[in-house]
């Protein structure tokens, strides 16, 4: 089974695999619209994290990784405990440069309690750099997913644009 990561699934993965390889989806793209109360921020003051919204012109680059079929089910257990904050596990097609293969992904989509519609971008920067959670700093969480993107070779706007808001 394949599983596709495009936030922190792609730097701090946490699990084991057989195989990694650079993917995409198609009609989604990536944005910091979900509420973090429990990873990068708090409940009195949560930060921003990604999910996909629908975008019926546009890919979502990320990474795919074949998961060990003994360990199967322990890892989605341990997935869907950590994506639990609005994610759901959705299965989805994931093209490849050379197949498409079925899969799952975490989708929070807007009807979930933590969607926060597109904000200004300096909004968001700005809520970044205030929030800190358990699992560490929101500016840590957007540094390192900005790198590995960059790092597998995929170009993203959005997240560029905050990380350079965010440095400068
Ligand atoms: C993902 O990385 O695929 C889901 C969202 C996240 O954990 O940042």
């Amino acid at each position: 089974m394949w599983i596709f990561g495009y936030g922190s699934l792609i730097w701090k993965t946490g699990f084991d695999y057989e195989v990694r390889e650079t993917a995409w989806i198609k009609g989604w793209a990536r944005r910091f619209c979900q509420a973090s109360p429990d990873h990068r921020g708090t409940p009195e003051y949560p930060g921003r994290v990604v999910t996909l919204i629908s975008a019926p012109e546009d890919i979502c680059y990320g990474v795919a990784y074949r998961l060990p079929i003994d360990q199967l089910d322990q890892i989605v257990e341990e997935l869907d405990y950590r994506e639990k904050n609005g994610y759901e596990r959705v299965t989805i097609d994931i093209h490849f440069r050379d197949r498409t293969e079925p899969g799952i992904v975490y989708h929070a989509d807007e009807n979930n309690p933590s969607f926060i519609p597109e904000e200004p971008l300096q909004q968001i920067a700005d809520r970044i750099m205030k929030s800190h959670g358990p699992s560490g700093s929101n500016v840590e969480y957007l540094m390192e997913l900005n790198r590995a993107l960059k790092a597998h070779g995929i170009e993203d706007q959005h997240v560029g644009q905050l990380a350079a808001l965010v440095v400068n």
